[in-house]
């Protein structure tokens, strides 16, 4: 991957929002393997989810990795932003893009121009018609946090573009809201990310994306297009994949399976 995408990846990233998915809520949407024990599980994109903590607790060897673990202030002041719902309620009220990029408040320095509005918008509708509930996702982030705290870290700084384990370790790999909606915004970080998950992944271990894209849906076009691309080319390499419901939701998942 050359240096421009690394550079744009990073923008994604840090104009992206960290948010706490637990065990419960993080069944619904994707279909973990029944039996956990001994295998090697990767979370693309964790942020303070406790899936990992869940998963270790039952013999898997649970790892995340994310882009803000490299700065657990960064990942604290982002999660807490988005959970205290302020965030969700004025998206959805805001009118217009100045408005949103007002309310979003960018940190200094950040290039507001790169900011993808359809994005925060498509997020914020996400989140009102998914089954993942605010209270549930507060219990999570606190629990992420003391564990943290108590020295339990089975968390990776890194991008999903490199992932920072060999070829042919992982048993599952699963992304919850973020190589969707974020890096799908750009195709060739999105492509890249799904080549990184097929290297380090054993033959028959699967990746599962939520949400995948739906084409009916709010999601706008140049990412129905990205997503689209990125199936041709599963089709074109033979590499066997599923878009499919999922429990209680109506956004589809996608299911990709290592030859
Ligand atoms: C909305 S959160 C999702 C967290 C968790 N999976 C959940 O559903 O609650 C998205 C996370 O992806 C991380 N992220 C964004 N771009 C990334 C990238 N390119 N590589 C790794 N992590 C990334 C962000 O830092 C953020 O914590």
């Amino acid at each position: 991957m050359n240096d421009r995408l690394i550079y744009q990846e990073k923008d994604i990233a840090d104009n992206s929002f960290s948010s706490s998915i637990g065990f419960e809520a993080a069944q619904q949407v994707v279909e973990f393997p029944k039996n956990l024990e001994g295998l090697t599980i990767l979370d693309i994109g964790g942020g303070t989810s406790t899936v990992t903590l869940e998963l270790t607790g039952r013999e898997a060897k649970a790892i995340a990795i994310d882009y803000r673990y490299g700065n657990i202030v960064d990942l604290r002041s982002s999660v807490d932003r988005y959970l205290s719902g302020d965030l969700r309620e004025k998206i959805s009220e805001a009118q217009d893009e100045q408005s949103l990029k007002i309310i979003l408040a960018p940190p200094p320095g950040t290039n507001t121009k790169s900011w993808p509005i359809s994005i925060i918008r498509a997020w914020a509708e996400l989140k009102e018609s998914t089954a993942i509930d605010t209270a549930m996702e507060n219990l999570s982030n606190i629990r992420f946090f003391a564990a943290y705290q108590r020295g339990q870290r089975p968390y990776v700084a890194g991008t999903a573009s490199h992932l920072p384990f060999a070829d042919n370790s992982v048993d599952f790999c699963f992304s919850i809201r973020c190589m969707v909606p974020f890096l799908v915004q750009n195709r060739a970080v999105f492509i890249q990310s799904i080549i990184e998950a097929l290297r380090v992944l054993k033959p028959k271990g699967q990746l599962q994306i939520y949400p995948w894209v739906d084409q009916n849906s709010y999601f706008p076009q140049d990412i129905k297009q990205n997503a689209s691309y990125a199936l041709s080319l599963l089709r074109k390499e033979e590499v066997p994949f599923l878009v499919e419901t999922t429990s209680q939701d109506s956004l589809p998942r996608l299911r990709i399976t290592k030859p």
